[in-house]
């Protein structure tokens, strides 16, 4: 099956077909860079924008940087606070003709792990992070994922977690790959004493360049980085509308 895979992030919101059945685009992505301020309208417009460039009809599943319940925003960390308390999924529905799925984009970047990439077929509890903007977290037990947990806003040093690990704070405070490795181990052993997960996954922009950084980590647990690499939350969005839609 095809479903279309819509990933809003706070600087580009990129979407594609996705063939659910290999976990792979089914044509090139679109993007485009997201609206500033990033208000609901504005971001429902370039969703409808990209439904229309691939003259797409079916369902649609779609990820955003917050905690979603019921298509509703409660969190907006890396987004326009306008946008907590809004019903995304009934505003994009409206915008687009199309049945719309929403969800957290790290639970979307998990699902895609979890079924097509390095945590196929794996029991345990796996702990999916990624390290971009923000650090979004999935935690799957027996691949049944919890929804919304939000690791990154963990406190470390009197600070949220994503404001010393994240990808961002790496560029923006120019850390060398060691320093910015040394405050990701801080990161996963707070969390190794909390959850005792038998996997870690580590997706982001910064899952290609795992040479760099993961020699550096101390996790007792295994590490690895995602397979689906920037495409996990396109990809994990469609893969969770088909199976919401089919239900
Ligand atoms: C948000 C999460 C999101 C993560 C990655 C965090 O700031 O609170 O909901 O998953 O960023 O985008």
């Amino acid at each position: 099956m095809t479903v279309l895979g819509i990933d809003i992030g706070g600087s580009g919101i990129k979407g594609a077909p996705v063939d659910t059945q290999q976990g792979a685009l089914a044509a090139d992505r679109y993007r485009i860079p997201t609206p500033q301020p990033s208000v609901p309208k504005a971001v429902a417009g370039v969703v409808a924008q990209i439904v229309q460039h691939f003259e797409w009809q079916g369902p649609v599943g779609c990820t955003f940087p917050a905690v979603i319940k019921n298509g509703v925003a409660f969190s907006a960390a890396n987004v326009d606070k306008r946008w907590i308390g809004t019903n995304g999924q009934q505003l994009f529905q409206e915008k687009t003709g199309c049945p719309v799925l929403l969800l957290n984009d790290a639970d979307a970047a998990g699902f895609a792990e979890m079924e097509y990439g390095a945590g196929r077929g794996r029991k345990g509890v796996v702990i999916m992070l990624t390290l971009g903007t923000g650090i979004g977290s999935a935690i799957f037990v027996d691949g049944k994922l919890v929804p919304n947990t939000e690791f990154g806003h963990m406190e470390i040093r009197g600070k949220d977690a994503e404001d010393r690990a994240s990808d961002r704070v790496r560029k923006g405070e120019e850390l060398t790959w060691k320093k910015w490795a040394r405050r990701v181990d801080e990161f996963l052993g707070r969390m190794e004493a909390l959850f005792s997960p038998d996997l870690f996954i580590i997706g982001g922009g910064v899952s290609k360049k795992h040479d760099k950084w993961l020699p550096y980590l101390n996790t007792r647990a295994e590490i690895v980085p995602a397979q689906t690499l920037n495409e996990a939350g396109i990809i994990g969005a469609a893969l969770a509308a088909q199976q919401h839609f089919e239900k």
